[in-house]
């Protein structure tokens, strides 16, 4: 894969999976902005609440004046709140709307208009394959998700004319610190892993690496075919019941 002289734009790229997307477009050629809440491994590395209008437009701007106008697109960042769906309060089923879908469109809006009138543009959201279940107990991350699944597919019409490609990947359990300390909070912590690692048929987690090897041929020329498609990213976990 051949990135050289593309610019990408990753946000949450300091996270597990962020951080193997931003290490393999370099590795690519690409130069690469990181924005993120905390320091990432980009070409130029930007504190960014990607919750934050002012923050993003002020961030996206930065990015631009040193890298030039970016070819790619890449929103990974992403929160949660562990509880059941009716005792999640509002502000929180907001906060994360605003972060994982508003956040995703913030980014997005950023540069759409030069990727216009350009006819290029390739974009890449982060999504999970709780979009497609019930997730007892991470229900408002799953709506999240769904929601920017759903919002991609019209995008991908909308910008269709103007050559701009737009899709989403669907991980199942990657192996980032977030999912392992999730796991070490529980107390029957090595039972939980052997469970849901035994839900997926090929029966271990997936690695960061391997999101990033996707992310890489999605946003490149090689899949200028591809665009408001969905790939499931799990070991099988989503082809049957386990
Ligand atoms: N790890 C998994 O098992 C898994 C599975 C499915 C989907 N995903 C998705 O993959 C993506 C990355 O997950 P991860 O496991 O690497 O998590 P992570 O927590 O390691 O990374 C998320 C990154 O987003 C950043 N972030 C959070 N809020 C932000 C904000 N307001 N502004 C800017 N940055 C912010 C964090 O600082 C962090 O660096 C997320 O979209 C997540 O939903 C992860």
């Amino acid at each position: 894969m051949n990135l050289t002289g593309k610019v990408a734009v990753v946000t949450g790229g300091a996270g597990g999976i962020g951080e193997a997307i931003v290490n393999a477009l370099k590795g690519a050629g690409a130069r690469v902005a990181c924005l993120d809440l905390r320091q990432g491994n980009g070409n130029i590395n930007l504190i960014c609440d990607i919750g934050s209008d002012d923050s993003v437009i002020a961030a996206c701007a930065l990015a631009e004046a040193e890298l030039g106008m970016p070819d790619i697109l890449i929103h990974c960042a992403a929160t949660t709140f562990k509880g059941a769906v009716l005792d999640t309060p509002i502000a929180d089923f907001e906060r994360i709307m605003n972060i994982n879908v508003y956040g995703a469109l913030r980014l997005t809006n950023a540069f759409v208009d030069r990727m216009k009138a350009r006819k290029s543009g390739s974009i890449l959201y982060i999504s999970s394959i709780n979009a497609r279940f019930a997730t007892p107990g991470q229900g408002v991350y799953a709506a999240s998700k769904a929601a920017l699944d759903s919002v991609v597919k019209t995008l991908a019409v909308e910008l269709a004319d103007d050559g701009i490609r737009i899709n989403t990947v669907q991980p199942s359990s990657v192996a980032t610190p977030l999912l392992v300390e999730g796991f070490n909070a529980l107390p029957n912590r090595d039972e939980a892993i052997a469970i849901n690692k035994a839900r997926h048929p090929l029966n271990r987690w997936g690695e960061p690496e391997e999101v990033a090897k996707l992310a890489l041929f999605l946003v490149s020329e090689d899949a200028a075919w591809i665009t408001g498609a969905h790939y499931a990213l799990d070991g099988g976990a989503s082809v049957t019941r386990r």
